[in-house]
């Protein structure tokens, strides 16, 4: 494995995973998402090719799950050095290429056959009050957003797709997870951003609380957001894990 450190990550994002980072396995592997079945529907979509960039790889269990379908080529990038700390040791007998920076200022001269973001830094998800999809970023600025996805297509090989997972909304909920620690989250919305608390207590005191801050474009929005980029939208996989766009040659 190798990595890579940025010598400080961008101001870009300042909605660092940090508390949240000693939780975030406990709270995954509790069943908060299914890193297997996500893997397994990704490795249907990537036919095309085994070179993938995971956007905002997070502890690496995605990764981890993908690595034992096929021999991936995989480049990790994330902004956490909490979170990528905890992938370098997940994943450390696996040649994978972890890059600690903020995508917006990732470069390569490879290409990828794929980009992937799992809950990373897009993500879609449903609203069922307004009954249609949403895309959501940390990134809080629209025009980084832009730059963001001319990044993404520029990185990508003719042809490549970008594989976006569909989070189902939990709305605020509590969960009781391992060692008898309950997480709970609470979303605010204000203006085009949802605010996200996560809590994590036990017996009643908190051990760790940090609240989250995205931008989301509504679907007339990330539709033109997409094809002004060059993507054009395959749809959703046959799971329903994935929106798959494609890079178009214009
Ligand atoms: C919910 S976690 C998902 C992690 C992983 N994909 C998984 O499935 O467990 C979101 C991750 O995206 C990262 N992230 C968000 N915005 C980012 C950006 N602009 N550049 C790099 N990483 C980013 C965060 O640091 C965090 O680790």
């Amino acid at each position: 494995m190798r990595i890579h450190c940025a010598s400080q990550c961008s101001t870009v994002v300042d909605n660092q995973y940090t508390d949240l980072a000693n939780y975030y396995d406990c709270l995954m592997t509790s069943g908060y998402y299914d890193h297997a079945g996500y893997a397994q529907s990704l490795h249907r979509i990537l036919t095309g090719g085994k070179t993938v960039l995971d956007l905002g790889v997070g502890t690496g269990l995605l990764i981890e799950q993908l690595l034992q379908l096929a021999d991936y080529q995989i480049t990790g990038v994330d902004c956490s050095p909490d979170m990528i700390r905890q992938a370098e040791d997940r994943l450390k007998h696996y040649p994978v290429e972890l890059v600690c920076q903020d995508i917006q200022n990732y470069t390569s001269d490879k290409k990828f056959s794929s980009a992937i973001s799992l809950g990373g830094v897009f993500i879609f998800t449903d609203s069922p009050v307004e009954k249609q999809y949403r895309l959501y970023s940390y990134c809080l600025q629209k025009q980084v957003c832009i730059a963001l996805l001319h990044k993404i297509y520029g990185l990508l090989e003719d042809d490549g797709v970008l594989c976006i997972s569909l989070q189902h909304s939990r709305g605020n909920s509590d969960l009781l997870i391992r060692d008898n620690i309950t997480y709970a989250q609470k979303l605010m919305f204000s203006g085009n951003q949802a605010h996200k608390t996560y809590t994590f207590s036990r017996d009643g005191t908190v051990l760790s609380e940090q609240t989250l801050t995205m931008r989301f474009f509504d679907e007339t929005e990330y539709l033109n957001l997409f094809e002004s980029t060059g993507f054009i939208l395959y749809g959703l996989d046959e799971t329903e894990r994935f929106f798959v766009f494609r890079k178009v040659i214009a």
